[in-house]
């Protein structure tokens, strides 16, 4: 399973990549607002400095147009910022016509905004490379976001679909191993969820006796000379 992490913060980007586990970048229109990131030119520019902070790893950016014309128009300038850009299309009717032509012009998309097995498989009908179902805010409106996965999951299996589920909104370290588990194929998290991964009580206890017992033995040698 792919790491991606989901912000447009450039320390937490730089932090994550630092760890050696990061395979790329989910942003969107919230995100890079809470950056404070105003103006095409900046957006541009920060996108540019996302892709060349992750070097080679895929980083999605959102259109903020719904019409088809406007889609595609949007999808093709920030396709042309740099070759791991990946154009987020979100799932309505006329994203879904954008999809099949980017499909079919070599511009590569991620279908965001996806809450149900039907919806993905409009997506990978419409040749998504990657699938984003939010499994988070399925789980805040009481139906259960690793359970989708798995439903896409086996209905891309059952059916040779290509596209990639790339789990979305996830909230906690337990939602990545859900989700890995589930089949997902990418999970985009947010800092904070990839570093509790990190975390077990157990780890810290072990740790501090071996430091505590490699001291005493450390002091046996000094004593010994
Ligand atoms: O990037 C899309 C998705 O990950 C949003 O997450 O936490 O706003 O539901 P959240």
């Amino acid at each position: 399973m792919k790491f991606f992490i989901d912000t447009a913060n450039l320390a937490q980007i730089k932090e994550a990549h630092d760890l050696g586990i990061l395979d790329g970048v989910t942003t969107n229109p919230s995100l890079m607002a809470k950056e404070g990131i105003r103006g095409e030119e900046a957006i541009n520019q920060h996108y540019l400095t996302i892709c060349e902070l992750v070097d080679g790893g895929d980083v999605s950016v959102e259109v903020i147009s719904t019409d088809l014309a406007g889609i595609i128009e949007e999808g093709k300038k920030l396709a042309a910022i740099h070759p791991n850009i990946v154009v987020k299309v979100p799932m309505i009717k006329d994203g879904v016509k954008a999809l099949k032509w980017f499909s079919d012009n070599g511009i590569r998309t991620n279908c965001t905004l996806v809450f149900s097995a039907g919806q993905a498989i409009l997506a990978a009908k419409a040749g998504a490379n990657y699938v984003s179902p939010f499994i988070g805010r399925i789980d805040d409106s009481n139906w259960d976001g690793v359970q989708l996965i798995e439903q896409i999951s086996h209905i891309y299996n059952l059916q040779g679909f290509k596209t990639e589920i790339l789990a979305a909104s996830i909230r906690s370290a337990l939602h990545i191993v859900k989700c890995a588990e589930a089949g997902a194929d990418v999970c985009t998290c947010p800092l904070e969820s990839i570093l509790g991964l990190l975390k077990h009580p157990l780890t810290d206890i072990g740790l501090a006796k071996f430091l505590d017992d490699a001291k005493k033995m450390k002091e046996v040698m000094v004593g010994a000379k």
